[in-house]
């Protein structure tokens, strides 16, 4: 939010990011909780993820004032759900578009457990080494 100047997010419906303030608020359900005090702006796209998810995405992005657009590539509390690949190049493409940051959290698929170093990179395409943000042991 500091460095965008924007406060909405947008995640998947149902997918889990967290039991932080914040990671609640972009995992919160509108099925699922009723907690008090979650953040205000965090937006939702229901499955299914693919080409018409796209257009769906597109009208939350196009305002420009979503900060941050997060999701697990291969989503597992929702039984390892993979993406269909239109939707995942679609995503990149409107979050350059629109100046969004995209949040891959993988926690559960990271480093080294696809057997791939970056396994993000099966679904979108990376800036080169040594220009990727430093967290979580990822470089
Ligand atoms: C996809 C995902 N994101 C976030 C978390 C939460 O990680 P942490 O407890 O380090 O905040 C988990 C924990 O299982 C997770 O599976």
């Amino acid at each position: 939010m500091a460095s965008t100047g924007r406060s909405k997010f947008v995640s998947i419906e149902d997918s889990y990011h967290g039991n932080s303030l914040g990671t609640m608020s972009v995992g919160a359900s509108e099925y699922r909780e009723d907690l008090p005090n979650l953040l205000r702006g965090c937006l939702k796209v229901k499955r299914p993820l693919d080409a018409n998810a796209v257009d769906r995405v597109e009208r939350l992005l196009r305002k420009r004032d979503v900060a941050a657009f997060i999701m697990e590539p291969i989503i597992c509390n929702l039984g390892a759900l993979v993406p269909d690949a239109q939707f995942m190049r679609g995503l990149q493409r409107l979050c350059r578009r629109y100046g969004t940051l995209l949040i891959l959290d993988e926690v559960a698929t990271a480093a080294g457990s696809r057997r791939q170093r970056r396994p993000c990179s099966a679904s979108v395409t990376l800036p080169p080494r040594g220009q990727l943000p430093r967290w979580g042991g990822l470089s």
